[in-house]
């Protein structure tokens, strides 16, 4: 992610004190290195980040040693709904593709996602606009920042 966008997370982990974070989308750990600084300055909680990726994985295993971070190899989707029955309380969507990140925001809402609870998504100014479009369904709370890609912020209401 761009540096603002690493930043606005850290900072958005610091105020909102997750439990349990989810990332799809690892890459090289820009995103998931900031969440989890944030975690271990918050002195609790824990990212789950997952990518398609061997060799990612395992790069960005290495890179996050050391802080509250699991870096899994899976599909989004199929880390989401591992987690179904639990309550999440910050999700960072930044997979695949379009159809790719639908299908993970298909699986999040009231029933997984804890009140108050972040669902932030990344690229919606750019490739991934109809993610916005979907999510704005749940009526719930929300901000849109025109950053590079645009990054759009959700929240469950209490
Ligand atoms: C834009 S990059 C993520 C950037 C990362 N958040 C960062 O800040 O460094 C997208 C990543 O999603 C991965 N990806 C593609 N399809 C995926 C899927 N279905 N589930 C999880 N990750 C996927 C790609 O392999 C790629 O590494």
């Amino acid at each position: 992610v761009e540096v603002e966008v690493g930043e606005f997370l850290h900072g958005l982990v610091r105020l909102v004190k997750p439990r349990l974070c989810l990332e799809t989308g690892t890459y090289v750990g820009d995103s998931a290195e900031q969440i989890g600084k944030a975690l271990l300055k918050n002195g609790f909680g824990r990212l789950l980040t997952c990518d398609v990726d061997p060799e990612t994985v395992k790069a960005a295993s290495i890179r996050l040693q050391g802080l509250p971070v699991t870096v899994m190899e899976s599909q989004g989707k199929v880390l989401i709904q591992s987690v179904s029955l639990t309550d999440i309380d910050f999700v960072f969507i930044d997979s695949g593709i379009q159809p790719v990140r639908l299908e993970e925001l298909e699986l999040l809402g009231n029933h997984n996602v804890a009140p108050l609870g972040i669902v932030a998504m990344h690229d919606v100014g750019f490739d991934c606009a109809e993610l916005y479009d979907y999510f704005q369904q749940l009526h719930w709370p929300h901000l849109v920042f025109p950053s590079i890609v645009g990054l759009a912020i959700f929240q469950r209401p209490a």
